[in-house]
């Protein structure tokens, strides 16, 4: 449990000279089960989700439906983009605070999520291993999130988190190039860290 941080500090006791250290990289999946998890009876079947040892869901398999008419990126305005994402989470603050009353448990949640999208950071460095692709049957609930009135609704939306990525779509067309792109994806992430404030801390290969 106190292995991160372990981690953590003797990362930064070492001295500042190599490449910056990426937070993300260093996280794995670890076999720590928080069902019942302080004896909240609400995270009661909390493992059974993801299942155990896959917090963060990328343990997933992933199954690349083929379409008859493949999807690809089309280029949106920045802001739009930022609006769209700032929304999902806008209402990961919602669901959070209107449907989980114990701030133990809205902590856990909130990091479950926080870790699935660093996950999709290691996917889109295509150092995972996976597959850059959502789950299309999954994205098409966004609709049911809500009611009519626009409260959330309580409808049990009929899936498990060990289900996402069985519809994985892939569009095409981003400009990845196997040669010059593992390096100008890290100088990117590398700039938008230091826009976060990130502090570096020189790399140490565990
Ligand atoms: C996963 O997808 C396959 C076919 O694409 C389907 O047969 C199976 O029922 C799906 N499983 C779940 C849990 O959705
Ligand atoms: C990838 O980049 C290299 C180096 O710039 C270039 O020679 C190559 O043609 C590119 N490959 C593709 C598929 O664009
Ligand atoms: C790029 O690398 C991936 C993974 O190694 C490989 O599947 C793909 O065929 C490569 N693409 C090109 C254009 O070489």
């Amino acid at each position: 449990m106190f292995a991160p941080f372990v981690l953590v500090l003797a990362l930064a006791s070492v001295v500042l000279s190599s490449p910056l250290w990426q937070r993300r990289e260093i996280r794995r999946n670890a076999d720590v089960s928080l069902s019942n998890w302080g004896g909240f009876q609400s995270l009661n079947g909390f493992d059974d989700f993801n299942g155990v040892g896959n917090f963060d869901g990328s343990n997933n398999v992933q199954t690349v439906v083929v379409q008859e008419e493949q999807t690809v990126c089309e280029v949106q305005s920045i802001e739009v983009i930022q609006q769209k994402l700032v929304v999902l989470r806008e209402m990961v603050k919602k669901v959070i605070t209107e449907q989980i009353c114990e701030v133990e448990v809205q902590t856990i949640v909130l990091e479950q999520f926080s870790s699935g999208i660093g996950s999709f950071s290691s996917d889109l460095l295509r150092q995972s291993g996976r597959q850059v692709g959502f789950d299309s049957n999954v994205a098409s609930k966004i609709s049911q999130l809500v009611n009519e009135d626009g409260s959330l609704s309580s409808s049990d939306l009929g899936f498990s988190g060990s289900d996402v990525g069985n519809n994985t779509v892939v569009a095409a067309g981003s400009n990845w190039n196997n040669t010059t792109s593992p390096s100008s994806v890290q100088s990117a992430l590398t700039a938008a860290q230091a826009a976060a404030g990130f502090v570096s801390l020189p790399s140490q290969t565990a």
